[in-house]
């Protein structure tokens, strides 16, 4: 979710009456965002991109990802994290989700073959990943770390900022994010040489805005540069950042502080990886069963992991279908070079991730949410488990007014 208030409105007129839309020679908030986020996450560069999508696929181009290689992303994610290694030349390799219902590290483990170069952890819903098991698989088997961060902005994993952990992080700014400019995205990295290569894919001139490292060696690709606008939104949103995560943090544990009682009749709390610092935009829990958890979203409205229609890999019909690109010869499922990869997919390739996926449901947390919502979010959750657990009557089922979902309308109210 995000916030919008009159500051970002303001922003943006100052920027339309400069008239210095571009970033390079005329602009300066692209440039100020940078560094402050760089700052603020605690490393070295960030770039901004057009989009989260795009980030990825900069992200992989500049870890030199390419045709040959093969690149384990997890059963549950948008589905831009796997399209974007076919945009890289390279092979999606799909593996399991973990009861965190972000990448199994003993997946991940189990899944690297002879071409398996990279590995993309995405901090799914804002949960983190296992960053500690994944980083020691990736250095113990020479393996790449690109963080998908994209639903992540603004979350941490054991006192470190989602995404400067692996070798590069990407982000997304769309519309429904953390921090928005109603499209955007950005990647960060400690290393100047990697972010160098992921400035030259986000724009292949740069170098005439900004000059050129002799040593940096340029090509060619598409491009996907951010504006002043979204600079400009971008440096009003950071402001507020830390204030919402902070909100929705203490929220989530009024919730799971509030319904741990439900335990014994079954509810299981979701596995946090890193519960004091991720982004707590929801409060997750698992029920015995998937019909268990329909029950439960049916009584009070709430969104089950697996049912979203767009973030299981079963979803993805793209990657299914094998159709890697707009043209034959550009796809990378024909090309030669992939020809030792692993390109079979089934859509019961991750059942154990399916079943989590359908037993979890997803409360969503809100910073502007107070506390008789979350008074009654709590009953809600407690009635709803009742009747999915057999210890109440749908009958006797009776919900309070604080619909979750309905504090993610998009008309916010201003600040
Ligand atoms: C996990 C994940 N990865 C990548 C993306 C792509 O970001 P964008 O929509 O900005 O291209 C998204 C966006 O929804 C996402 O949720």
């Amino acid at each position: 979710m995000y916030i919008v208030g009159e500051e970002e409105v303001e922003a943006l007129a100052q920027v339309v009456r400069s008239g210095a839309l571009f970033r390079y020679g005329v602009g300066g908030e692209c440039d100020r965002f940078e560094a402050r986020y760089a700052e603020w996450l605690g490393t070295k560069h960030v770039a901004l991109t057009s989009s989260g999508t795009f980030a990825l696929t900069a992200s992989l181009i500049a870890l030199g990802i390419g045709p040959g290689d093969e690149v384990l992303v997890p059963a549950h994610t948008y589905m831009a994290t796997a399209t974007s290694v076919l945009a890289a030349g390279a092979i999606p390799v799909i593996v399991d989700v973990d009861e965190s219902i972000t990448i199994d590290p003993l997946a991940v483990e189990a899944a690297i073959g002879p071409r398996t170069k990279a590995v993309v952890p995405v901090h799914m819903w804002g949960a983190a990943c296992d960053m500690d098991a994944i980083m020691e698989i990736a250095k113990r088997r020479g393996l790449k770390v690109i963080e998908d961060t994209c639903q992540g902005v603004g979350g941490g994993y054991k006192g470190r900022k989602l995404g400067t952990i692996g070798d590069i992080g990407a982000f997304s700014f769309n519309f429904y994010k953390n921090m928005t400019a109603g499209e955007g995205g950005a990647i960060c990295t400690a290393d100047d040489a990697i972010a160098e290569r992921a400035r030259c894919a986000i724009d292949p001139c740069h170098f005439y805005w900004t000059g050129r490292d002799q040593d940096s060696k340029p090509f060619a690709h598409n491009g996907g540069r951010a504006s002043e606008l979204v600079g400009a939104m971008l440096n009003v949103q950071l402001d507020r950042l830390p204030g919402m995560i902070a909100a929705m943090q203490a929220e989530r544990r009024q919730i799971l502080d509030g319904t741990k009682h439900l335990g014994n009749l079954g509810l299981k709390v979701a596995k946090m990886n890193s519960p004091d610092d991720d982004c707590a935009a929801h409060a997750m829990f698992q029920l015995p069963t998937a019909e268990a958890a329909q029950t439960f979203a049916s009584v009070f409205p709430s969104v089950i992991s697996g049912k979203t229609g767009r973030h299981t890999y079963t979803e993805w019909d793209q990657v299914l279908m094998g159709e890697g690109a707009g043209h034959p010869e550009m796809n990378p499922y024909n090309m030669a070079a992939n020809k030792d990869c692993r390109r079979a997919y089934s859509k019961d390739m991750c059942a154990r991730s399916l079943d989590i996926l359908n037993r979890t449901v997803m409360v969503p947390t809100h910073p502007k949410h107070g506390p008789a919502e979350i008074e009654a979010i709590i009953h809600n959750i407690d009635v709803a488990a009742r009747v999915a657990l057999g210890d109440m009557d749908r009958k006797d089922a009776k919900l309070r007014e604080a619909d979750p979902l309905d504090a993610r309308k998009f008309d916010m109210p201003k600040d």
